[in-house]
């Protein structure tokens, strides 16, 4: 896994002062557009998982819009479990379950489909980076009204200074560790 994350590591693309003058932005779209560094972003989070739950049945992988989407289709495909979307509000249609969340420019609210998930499901849940845990605590009460079990969150990247993890209920992973101060991924 090491391996796997340093060669990631370094497609991760720097643009100082977006969205707002001094941050700066890791963008990971870099990994998206070549196939073979897709793949081992996928294979990646697949052998935690496989390492970390070898007992276990992983029922779903659930994304946090928008950025969660672009992998955790393709991750749940690899585990053999299905992909449940948590959206920000107004999306979604039927039955919902709902949570506001405050981060560090604002705040949203997410949603998701009561019949995505039975009771008693284990869900791994994931996205891009961990800021503030804003967006990640919001998706784990969803998942904590409809009774799901939450075995881990995963991450792409976190920015430790921010302590997001210390809001989440639940162990965190994060692929591509040491960011520094100052790093930030989100808008
Ligand atoms: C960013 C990022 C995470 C979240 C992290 O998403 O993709 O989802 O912020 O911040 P937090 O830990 O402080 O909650 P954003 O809401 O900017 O939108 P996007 O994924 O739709 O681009
Ligand atoms: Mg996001």
């Amino acid at each position: 896994i090491r391996e796997l994350a340093q060669e990631l590591t370094a497609a991760l693309h720097q643009y100082p002062n977006f969205p707002t003058e001094g941050i700066l932005f890791e963008d990971f779209l870099p990994i998206f557009r070549n196939p073979d560094l897709f793949t081992k972003l996928i294979k990646a989070f697949k052998l935690h998982l496989d390492q970390t739950f070898p007992d276990q049945k992983i029922d779903y992988i659930v994304g946090l819009e928008s950025r969660g989407f672009l992998f955790g289709p393709t991750l749940a495909l690899s585990l053999d479990a299905g992909f449940v979307p948590i959206r920000k509000e107004g999306k979604l249609p039927g039955k919902l379950v709902s949570a506001s969340y405050t981060k560090e420019y604002g705040t949203g609210t997410f949603e998701m489909q009561v019949e995505s998930i039975p009771e008693g499901s284990n869900v791994v849940i994931v996205d891009d980076i961990l800021a503030t845990g804003g967006s990640a605590g919001a998706a784990a009460d969803c998942l904590l009204k409809c009774k799901a079990n939450i075995l881990e969150f995963d991450f792409v990247m976190e920015l430790d200074f921010l302590k997001g993890r210390e809001k989440l209920p639940g162990p965190t992973f994060t692929l591509l560790s040491g960011q520094t101060e100052g790093l930030a991924g989100k808008n």
